[in-house]
């Protein structure tokens, strides 16, 4: 566990190279085409986004014993090219997590790859890599996920991938898990999407969540920040918090709003990242500008609470400013765990002119119903009490569709935005 009073140089050299172990967990792979004798047990296996997830993927995994020579083996025009793993083992939990890291670079657009994880003369079987179109996206958003039991966030999470098995990425809003520092919940959350993390892309988002000790302290999230290789930003005092990535049409920036649990170790982190996303802004050349940020930009009444008012949230009075000021498309937030689209704010008001609002929703067992009052600038709220949803997102360079569905299949909201002329039905 991190004292507050360690060094933060001495604890993110810590906490990004240390090592661990989960015990249990499935082994994954498709072993079906190695001999018994030659077959390389991996678990958790995962696909990472990259800057550019049309030409590389970073790809990582963890092992119940620590692997000699690891590297990944990709089909490239009938050629084998081995890529030399990173051992990127950590630990926290008080377990020693033994797991590796590889970025394969210089792929082709909109092509479908096979790999193998290798050690020696050992081989895991065949995975599939399918890198992205330049233009034509399509995702799934699933919002916070922490639960008490997984197995509902792994329905919700098989309704999603049943219904779109064309989506090319994931993002997870944050409150991946309940506790961050609590491996099994980890093991318990991956293993309920142990199938889709091997396929496509994992996008994962920081949440508050990730920031506590097993006894609810706040501490910076050793785990978060390990098992998900993320692009790194420009700044190493804050690796791996807040990251952007292109895919498709769509630049995506994904923000870090937990400096209330991680100023006492790493201050300073809204500043950084307004210099950051003014220069992100200023520079993508992509069609759409979308924010993923796990805090809300809105304050809601609690119902029952004279002392809480509606308003806009420390998130909003820091960042919507600047949404506003460099035209940012859509805003996803997470945090309260109800499904609320805002439409278009500008200036903190409803504005037909400013970025797109949504609150994604819930996709774990922590539910608060009849907790919050309806917000002035709600449009479209979940049926209520609310159970759990997702949402898909596609695009081009021409058109945006924002789609949210209860795990059963049914639609219950829709956003299309069309460049240069932005409708909300
Ligand atoms: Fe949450
Ligand atoms: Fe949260």
């Amino acid at each position: 566990m991190m004292s507050k009073k360690i060094s933060r140089r001495t604890f993110l050299k810590a906490a990004l190279a240390s090592g661990i172990m989960l015990g249990g967990g499935m082994i994954i792979g498709c072993e079906k085409d190695v001999p018994a004798v030659n077959a390389l047990k991996v678990k958790f296996l995962r696909q990472i986004i990259t800057k550019d997830p049309a030409t590389s993927r970073v790809i990582m995994w963890q092992s119940d014993e620590p692997l000699t020579a690891p590297s990944v083996e990709i089909q490239i025009n009938g050629d084998a090219k081995q890529i030399a793993a990173q051992d990127s083992t950590f630990t926290d939990d008080d377990k020693e997590i033994i797991q590796y890291t590889a970025q394969i670079d210089d792929l082709k657009p909109n092509a479908t790859y096979e790999f193998k994880i290798l050690d020696g003369d050992k081989s895991t079987g065949t995975f599939t890599l399918k890198t992205c179109d330049e233009n034509k996206f399509k995702g799934i958003i699933f919002p916070d996920s922490q639960s008490a039991d997984y197995n509902v966030w792994g329905g919700v999470a098989k309704a999603a991938f049943e219904k779109n098995p064309d989506a090319e990425f994931f993002i997870n809003m944050g409150d991946i898990v309940d506790n961050g520092e609590d491996t099994e919940q980890w093991q318990a959350w991956m293993t309920q999407v142990e199938e889709p993390l091997t396929k496509i892309p994992f996008v994962p988002v920081m949440g508050n969540h990730e920031c506590y000790t097993r006894d609810w302290k706040e501490r910076y999230p050793i785990s978060y920040l390990n098992y998900f290789a993320v692009p790194e930003n420009d700044n190493h005092y804050f690796s791996r918090r807040y990251y952007s990535f292109d895919i498709g049409a769509a630049h995506f920036m994904i923000l870090d709003s937990q400096w209330a649990e991680l100023d006492a170790f790493a201050p300073g982190v809204v500043d950084a990242q307004l210099n950051w996303l003014r220069q992100e802004l200023l520079e993508t050349k992509k069609a759409w500008k979308i924010v993923c940020v796990h805090r809300d930009v809105l304050q809601y009444k609690i119902n029952g609470r004279d002392d809480w008012r509606e308003g806009i949230s420390e998130v909003g009075v820091n960042f919507m400013p600047d949404f506003d000021y460099f035209n940012v498309d859509v805003v996803f937030t997470a945090h309260l765990h109800t499904y609320r689209n805002r439409g278009h704010i500008r200036n903190f008001n409803d504005d037909p002119t400013g970025p797109l609002y949504i609150l994604t929703g819930v996709s774990g067992d922590v539910r608060y119903p009849g907790l919050w009052v309806n917000h002035t600038l709600d449009k479209v709220v979940a049926p209520q009490p609310e159970t759990d949803n997702f949402l898909t997102i596609e695009g081009d360079e021409k058109t945006l569709l924002i789609k949210c569905f209860l795990p059963d299949g049914k639609q219950i909201d829709e956003v299309k935005l069309v460049k240069n002329s932005n409708t909300t039905p």
